[in-house]
């Protein structure tokens, strides 16, 4: 057996990993055909173009391009109707996004734990946290595996909570047939740059119902009526809007990088059933259960490391001196309850003056421990559809090397 690459032996991957500029394609063509139409403001344009797209793929009535995947879940919770001192249930293991959209609107947030096996948030610790402030869920598919939405959905209809999709992660997956974004009540995806479909930066909201989809599209853009008859001076404001407007230059890559998302998902799937495959039965390794009829859109595979010696920490040491680019976080927040933010109820950079709509509220720091449990034991192996397969050979062979040497 070869020595370890910790202890002076050969990398099991010695070259670097397949991953060429994701951009390159039709992004370009489509980029200048902007440049050259003098129109780069939304949302009329490119922008409508890719909303149509979005409509198709994921078979959904209406899609709102916004800046941004925050953006697209305070927009979403605003046309759900979410407001001031409302409680969302949500995951304290997500981006900071997802906390920061409801915050936003000065609700609050309330964070139910996960599932360990599945990684996600789990419906029973959801329905435990439901009170008669509770006005929606944010079910998040984390690392693109799709939550357990029939439990959500049922919460939904006894209880008349609203029943929010984070997608940010999750582009292409489905659930018992349906895409991820057209299940609940509405949705919001991400585009920055880590996403499968990315324009540097940006996002859009999802929904099959009229009047969510009208009060998106008026919030994102300042309320105004995007109608030609309407004599100048006269935009009749109903109500709060931001600008939270894509242009057609984010559109036009949008619009390429989807064309390229089926073939991404089944490319990523390959890579993942692979890892399932090859370690699946290595000792001290728990691999996410999938929920049954579900198709992820993979993210990095989060599998668990449940031995002791070597410490989950040594082995990520072990591992990445093997040429292996392993990462333990699920997010860049391991746990957002343990954050100042939340503790303090920190809303203003520069006071500590908790502000009225959450004074009455407190959060045990260890409320959610299966996050905790996750994210100190959480190994996130490579998944990226522009991997060759010797790529993937040589982190399987790598694993299985460091396995062989400590446990077999
Ligand atoms: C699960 C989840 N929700 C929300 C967001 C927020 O998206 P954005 O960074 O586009 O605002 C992200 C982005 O990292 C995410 O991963």
């Amino acid at each position: 057996m070869d020595k370890l690459a910790i202890n002076g032996g050969p990398k099991a991957k010695s070259a670097p990993y397949n991953q060429p500029n994701k951009y390159s394609g039709d992004e370009r063509a489509l980029l200048l055909e902007v440049l050259d139409s003098g129109k780069l403001m939304g949302p009329g344009g490119k922008v409508a173009d890719f909303e149509a797209d979005v409509c198709r793929a994921f078979h959904v009535k209406y899609a709102i391009m916004v800046t941004s995947g925050t953006a697209a879940l305070q927009t979403t919770l605003v046309a759900l109707g979410v407001s001031e001192g409302d409680e969302v249930i949500t995951t304290p293991m997500t981006d900071f996004g997802t906390t920061s959209a409801i915050l936003a609107l000065h609700a609050i947030p309330v964070f139910a734990d996960i599932d360990l096996s599945t990684r996600l948030l789990d419906p029973q610790k959801v329905r435990e946290k439901i009170t008669d402030k509770t006005r929606a869920i944010i079910a998040v598919h984390m690392a693109g595996m799709p939550c357990e939405m029939d439990a959500f959905l049922s919460i939904g209809e006894e209880t008349g909570v609203k029943i929010l999709e984070d997608c940010a992660q999750a582009h292409g997956a489905t659930y018992r047939g349906q895409f991820v974004g057209s299940i609940g009540d509405a949705a919001g995806f991400s585009m920055n740059e880590s996403k499968q479909i990315s324009t540097g930066d940006g996002g859009f909201v999802t929904t099959n119902d009229d009047e969510t989809a009208e009060i998106a599209r008026l919030f994102r853009d300042k309320t105004y009526l995007r109608d030609p008859t309407l004599e100048r001076g006269m935009q009749p404001i109903p109500f709060f809007g931001a600008n939270l407007r894509a242009t057609n230059l984010q559109a036009a890559i949008a619009i390429a990088q989807l064309r390229k998302l089926e073939a991404l998902v089944a490319r990523r799937d390959q890579i993942a059933r692979r890892y399932i495959a090859e370690l699946g039965d290595l000792p001290h390794l728990d691999f996410p259960k999938i929920a049954d009829n579900a198709q992820p859109s993979w993210w990095p595979l989060a599998i668990r490391y449940t031995g002791t010696a070597p410490t989950r920490d040594e082995l990520v040491a072990i591992l990445r001196a093997e040429g292996i680019p392993i990462n333990t976080s699920m997010s860049a927040v391991k746990n957002i309850l343990h954050t100042e933010v939340i503790q303090k109820r920190k809303y203003y950079p520069l006071t500590d003056a908790i502000p009225t709509f959450w004074q009455n509220t407190t959060y045990e720091p260890d409320d959610c421990p299966n996050v905790d449990t996750l994210q100190a034991t959480c190994l996130r192996l490579p998944v990226d559809e522009r991997h060759m397969d010797e790529d993937i050979d040589q982190t399987i062979a790598a694993v299985k090397k460091v396995w062989t040497h400590y446990f077999l």
